[in-house]
């Protein structure tokens, strides 16, 4: 059993300046348990120097929200894979609000998750479906096509260091959770589209995260599952309190 992983995406929060403090605060909330669970922190770009100095000497780890597939050139305003990994471990990749307002597609992910590997960055993938799609009934058949796209020519040995939120769009930021057993249900179909694509040993390896709307109050109705490795917590991650009580129900 892979240890848990929880992940604190901050979207667009803080400063360089006030993300320090939010990252020596969660540092203290959460030293408890931070043998026990794989925390990671993604800040905004800006603020990646500054957080990864304050985790130094932490078993807490950072991730970058997003970063483009090329390692340099005309690309205005984009951060690179080597310029992520020179202060982070992990990189959030196909958050859908990457997708919904920046264009992201599932082709533009592949790239992405190839170039995260290929630089040493763990690519924690996000798929989901809108409303629509889950009333329309094609919430698994939009999952396997974000999977099968994003993690195209992956193979088994590229896909170790995995892992995958499922982060349903109308959930996220909503105060309107998936049904725990939903969550599980729909996790449960991606362990074996993972085991189906690249063996059963990486199915079980690739950690599977919740992610949409978990709070302190309900974080252990998903982490409680044997099926759900850990979670994706976006506005709660910003109370060091509250996102170390999301921990504790991780452990
Ligand atoms: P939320 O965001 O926890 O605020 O719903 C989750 C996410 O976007 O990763």
């Amino acid at each position: 059993m892979p240890r848990p992983l929880v992940a604190g995406n901050w979207k667009m929060n803080g400063t360089a300046a006030t993300a320090v403090g939010l990252t020596e605060a969660v540092i203290a909330a959460t030293a408890a348990d931070a043998d026990a669970v794989q925390i990671v922190l993604a800040p905004p770009f800006t603020a990646l120097p500054a957080v990864a100095a304050a985790l130094a000497g932490s078993q807490l780890r950072l991730a970058a929200q997003d970063m483009h597939w090329l390692e340099r050139g005309a690309m205005t305003g984009a951060v690179s894979p080597p310029m992520v990994a020179e202060f982070a471990s992990h990189v959030i990749l196909g958050h859908s609000e990457r997708r919904a307002h920046f264009g992201e597609t599932d082709i533009d992910v592949n790239r992405k998750v190839h170039a995260a590997i290929r630089h040493g960055l763990a690519p924690i993938v996000c798929v989901g479906e809108t409303r629509l799609q889950r009333d329309e009934g094609r919430t698994d058949a939009v999952i396997e096509c974000q999977l099968r796209l994003g993690l195209g020519d992956l193979g088994a040995d590229r896909s170790a260091s995995l892992a995958i939120a499922y982060e349903p769009v109308w959930a996220i930021g909503s105060n309107d959770p998936c049904d725990p057993d939903e969550a599980d249900r729909v996790i449960g179909q991606i362990r074996d589209w993972l085991a189906g694509a690249f063996g059963d040993e990486a199915g079980s390896r690739a950690r599977l995260l919740y992610g949409g709307s978990v709070t302190s109050g309900n974080a252990v109705q998903y982490l409680s599952r044997p099926g759900i490795d850990g979670a994706l917590v976006g506005g709660a991650s910003l109370d060091a309190d509250g996102f170390a009580a999301i921990v504790r129900a991780a452990r």
